[in-house]
């Protein structure tokens, strides 16, 4: 089996996957990559010790199957087209052959500064090319790239530095977003002065920005690399080496910096690109995504490199020179297959239809979503509007800790069915659990949802903290992956996610930890706790609520409200900043002193009746109290 072509090879793939997990993933990595020695083992997996191993012994280098491969086939052809915030900007197009001279320099800079094979390289940068660039230069010699999204601010980036222990950052002076330039080589020193393991920082140019360079540290990405040799012998990597760290809140603590390794997430994203896009040769492939998350890691730089395809990067947003500039770069470019999140539709949809008609939109092929669960007048609006009903949708679901798309329909093959994320791919094995912790083996249900059967791109830890892997994703339900999401299941099989079931709230896409977000509001001198959760919010999907306890004796100052959300923005950044604030007397605890989020919850969406049994709480008196704050009565 390469591609799959249609319905019946779908289902024959389905149940190879599931019956013979060797022999099919096997098959396919074999027939598709340079290894540079083969594997004696397709995989071994322990569930209870979450250690998962992909085609042990075998030996490659991921850039290698990027770019060295197509040279003889596809040189000339382009492989990555970069779009600039401004319109009026020259676009940049880099062959596949100019990339891997390019990637091979920027490999060669990173050596000469003393880095090698394990090393951690942080990048902190703007979507340019030199982000795709230095991503494959530290793949190209073994280093590990942590990637941090430009957005987050200098106390996240120092923190992610630091738990990684990165030797090197590269960063720019600073970032351009939509009319906006945001100083990143600022927001990189303050991060810097609490980071003691970094000894260079690389500078790329791009605003012109004043900076202070400091000295013996700070170089230029550009003096760098001039006069540098554009080959690079690839390290050779095991298997199981690490390709990258990237980090993901979860639903207590701090960021968990997920690992992902070199050949099984090499496999699983050319083969998930692959069959669910159905690209097909010479065709324009576009994400949205920020290579900062997993989507532009998995989705803008290797899964679509190392099929060969042309994939796009876009340095703007998509509100900039107006809300009509997706649609506008989609002519340009003729994209054919495009790729975004629900939040950007909904944004998109709510604009002057104006805006979408100057565009012809005729390229378009296929239509992709991710990131959230996406609602049925959104989809409806994605299909007529945008897809012209010509376009199949394919909305993925997955996670960072997946390293690919797991459930979605393979675009043209098989059947879709909207809001529905629909079946899995071929080798993925998903399971419902009811609460008792059982696999509920009825076609139609909900329930929690798990896998059951390992895939090659599953993250392998958490960087330093294998304990917390375990206990994360191995320990609510043993024997099986869980997801964090709640799913449903239909008659057909299809597979419905109704969102996360844990303290993980999506905004606008993004994961935010809610844990995360009270110890940011606790840091303010006068406040004594916090409880924060999400609530539906008409384009965001949700967006943030926080309830806030002052010290005692102190009244909230007027300016209180700004002041948190600047310590939420300073502390971890702009996206996770609370869109309600309430000045609470108390919360609600249960007998072991943990807050009751459901009821929170409920009230944050404008609810204050049907709270359900609260009679097990400490202090049930004070929900009506937290009601009444809000101008809510409550059925307490
Ligand atoms: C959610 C993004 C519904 C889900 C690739 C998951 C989705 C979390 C979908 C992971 C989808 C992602 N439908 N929900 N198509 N795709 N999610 O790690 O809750 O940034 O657990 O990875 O996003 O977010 P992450």
């Amino acid at each position: 089996m390469t591609r799959i072509q249609n319905t019946v090879d779908y289902f024959e793939a389905y149940e190879a996957g599931k019956l013979n997990p060797e022999g099919f993933w096997g098959r396919y990595a074999s027939h598709e990559f340079t290894w540079r020695a083969p594997w004696h083992n397709v995989y071994s997996a322990d569930f209870e010790q979450a250690r998962f191993r992909w085609f042990e012994g075998a030996q490659l280098n991921i850039t290698e199957n990027c770019l060295d491969r197509h040279l003889h086939t596809r040189g000339d052809q382009i492989a990555v087209i970069w779009e600039p915030n401004d319109p009026i900007e020259e676009p940049i197009k880099l062959s596949y052959r100019e990339l891997y001279h390019r990637v091979c320099q920027t490999a060669n800079v990173l050596k000469r500064l003393g880095a090698s094979k394990g090393d951690r390289i942080c990048l902190y940068m703007p979507m340019i090319p030199e982000l795709l660039i230095s991503v494959l230069a530290c793949a190209r010699i073994g280093a590990i790239h942590s990637v941090v999204f430009a957005g987050f601010s200098s106390r996240s980036l120092a923190d992610r530095i630091n738990d990684a222990g990165c030797s090197i950052l590269i960063t720019a002076d600073g970032s351009f977003r939509g009319d906006k330039i945001v100083p990143l080589k600022d927001i990189a020193d303050q991060a810097l002065e609490a980071c003691n393991s970094v000894r260079k920082s690389i500078v790329v140019k791009r605003t012109e920005t004043e900076i202070q360079m400091v000295e013996g540290r700070d170089v230029w990405w550009h003096d760098l690399h001039t006069g540098v040799a554009e080959i690079c012998d690839a390290e050779v990597m095991d298997s199981e080496d690490p390709l990258f760290i990237l980090y993901t809140s979860g639903s207590t603590g701090r960021p968990k910096g997920m690992v992902h390794t070199c050949g099984g997430y090499m496999v699983y994203t050319c083969y998930s690109f692959e069959q669910v896009f159905q690209y097909r040769d010479g065709e324009i492939y576009w994400c949205t995504a920020d290579i900062g998350w997993i989507t532009g890691h998995s989705y803008i730089v290797y899964g679509p490199l190392l099929y060969g395809a042309t994939t796009m990067l876009f340095e703007g947003v998509p509100s900039y020179p107006d809300m009509g500039r997706f649609w506008q770069i989609v002519d340009k470019y003729e994209v054919n297959i495009f790729y975004t999140a629900p939040t950007a539709i909904r944004a998109l949809a709510q604009c002057d239809p104006k805006l979408i008609e100057r565009s012809s939109l005729r390229s378009l092929r296929v239509l992709g979503t991710v990131g959230e669960p996406i609602n049925l007048e959104a989809w409806e609006w994605y299909n007529d509007v945008i897809g012209k009903g010509q376009c199949p949708i394919v909305d993925t679901w997955w996670q960072t800790e997946t390293g690919g798309i797991m459930i979605s329909p393979l675009a043209g093959i098989t059947h879709l069915k909207p809001t529905f994320a629909t079946l899995p791919l071929p080798g993925i094995v998903p399971v419902l659990m009811d609460e008792h912790g059982n696999e509920i083996h009825e076609r139609i249900a909900e329930g929690k949802l798990c896998i059951k059967q390992p895939w090659p791109s599953m993250a392998r830890t958490i960087y330093g903290d294998h304990q917390r892997f375990i206990d994360t994703y191995f320990a609510h339900f043993p024997g099986y992956y869980f997801t964090g999401d709640g799913a449903r299941r239909d008659l057909d099989g299809f597979y419905r996610i109704t969102g996360r079931v844990d303290d993980v709230v999506i905004v606008s896409g993004h994961n935010l930890g809610t844990a995360e977000i009270e110890n940011a509001l606790d840091e303010h001198e006068q406040v004594a706790e916090s409880a924060v959760v999400g609530y539906p919010h008409p384009i965001k999907g949700n967006a943030i609520c926080a309830f806030i306890v002052m010290d005692s004796n102190i009244q909230a100052g007027s300016t209180l409200e700004q002041e948190l959300l600047d310590l939420v923005s300073t502390i971890i950044g702009p996206i996770a900043k609370p869109d309600k604030f309430y000045i609470v007397p108390g919360l609600h605890k249960t007998r072991s002193g943990k807050i009751m989020r459901r009821i929170l919850r409920k009230l944050a969406s404008g609810d204050g009746q049907d709270l359900g049994d609260i009679s097990t709480l400490l202090n049930p008196e004070i929900v009506e109290s937290i009601g009444q704050s809000m101008g809510l009565t409550t059925s307490a």
